[in-house]
């Protein structure tokens, strides 16, 4: 799938803009704070309806402005889709070929985005509630239903937090309801633990040769770290969940909060038997993520029939050159790709040739080139 237009109203620095984009490689270049991650930002919004660096949805609306505006054509299998998104400070709305929208859940496999940001590294340095977040979302792209079901376990989650509290406060002590939960959380974490497993194992087939095609290392893989062992069938871990709730269920109340579950579970980057967190260089650490999704562009493509638009803020400036032209050559004309830099003289020359390019000067945007009709 690619986005053919993108147009913005009142979205951060930009006033109002239309630009035309290329099925192939885009290139945004302009100096610091000219509006190119902005843009990159709202193309992500378009796609997934919320910001990958804001959690506040009101901070996206120009500081001039009551509410903003995105509208997207995309075109997926050589047909156009209208996507559209208005926020303003109290409400959201979604729609799609002018069809509100009301569940997210309808709307974010619509349109399927990964972005490779600087805060990335993050990803692989910072907490364990990154990484989470990651998985469902890239999950919640690839099946709608998760998004559902993440939707539920975290209904269903807060209300036995906010019962094991009550039953600490000797508010109440109905330990059949307690029950009830516990064992709808337990179905739930089943149907989570097993999605999880089943995308980890699919990111291991790929991931380890795109690591090896960048970095020149071998051994790169993904470890999925639930909270317990889950190599088990559906039965036996019902078992073991039911088991495991048990015996922690005074502690469960002494600090009220559900001790296990998949809102407990890490992933981890190894090359070899090095955990990267601890002893990767920024280097290795910044081609783990690389790795791990380029690997899904190869999902998307088998289980969706698709591929993702890739929007790449500015990544090109950490890796030596080495490394920087073994990752161009997986950036295709076959995959939407929009990249941002401050500097062209970053690029590859033969990359520039094969993209369109457009130049950021304090939100507005000049298209600068087409793609060089011989390439
Ligand atoms: N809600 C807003 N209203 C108006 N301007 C905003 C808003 N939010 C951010 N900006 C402005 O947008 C600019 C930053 O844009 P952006 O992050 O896209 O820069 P950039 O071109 O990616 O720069 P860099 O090369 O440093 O990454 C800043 O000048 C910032 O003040
Ligand atoms: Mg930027």
């Amino acid at each position: 799938m690619y986005l053919k237009k993108i147009k913005l109203y009142n979205f951060r620095n930009y006033k109002s803009i239309q630009v035309t984009l290329t099925k192939g490689i885009n290139i945004i270049y302009g100096q610091n704070a000219q509006g190119k991650t902005n843009l990159l930002e709202s193309i992500y919004v378009l796609g997934l309806t919320k910001s990958h660096r804001s959690f506040i949805d009101s901070s996206l609306i120009n500081n001039n402005g009551e509410y903003l505006t995105i509208e997207g054509i995309v075109n997926k299998n050589k047909l156009d889709d209208k996507l559209n998104i208005y926020i303003d400070s109290k409400s959201k709305i979604l729609k799609y070929n002018d069809n509100n929208i009301k569940k997210v859940s309808d709307y974010i496999s619509l349109m399927n985005i990964i972005i490779f940001s600087p805060d990335d590294l993050e990803i692989v340095k910072g907490s364990p509630i990154n990484r989470r977040k990651y998985l469902d979302l890239e999950l919640s792209q690839l099946y709608s239903n998760y998004y559902i079901l993440m939707s539920e376990y975290n209904k269903i989650l807060k209300l036995r937090n906010e019962y094991l509290r009550r039953i600490n406060k000797k508010i109440s002590v109905d330990k059949n309801y307690l029950n009830i939960l516990t064992n709808y959380l337990i179905d739930k974490s089943i149907m989570i633990y097993k999605l999880r497993l089943k995308y980890i194992k699919k990111v291991n087939e790929i991931c380890d040769s795109i690591y090896k095609d960048i970095m020149n290392l071998d051994d790169f893989k993904i470890v999925y770290k639930p909270s317990i062992d889950i190599d088990l069938n559906d039965l036996e871990l019902k078992k073991i969940l039911q088991q495991e709730y048990l015996n922690k269920l005074d502690y469960d109340i002494k600090t009220c909060m559900t001790n296990i579950g998949p809102h407990k579970d890490d992933i981890e980057f190894f090359l070899g038997d090095k955990n990267l967190k601890y002893y990767g260089s920024q280097g290795q650490q910044r081609v783990a993520i690389l790795a791990f999704k380029l690997s899904e562009i190869e999902i998307f493509k088998k289980y969706k029939e698709t591929t993702p638009i890739l929007l790449l803020d500015d990544i090109f400036s950490e890796l030596d050159d080495v490394k920087k032209n073994n990752l161009l050559k997986y950036i295709s004309k076959n995959v939407q790709t929009i990249i941002t830099t401050t500097d062209l003289n970053n690029l590859d020359s033969k990359l520039i040739k094969k993209s369109k390019l457009f130049h950021v000067d304090n939100g507005k945007i000049v298209k600068i080139k087409e793609v060089d009709i011989n390439e």
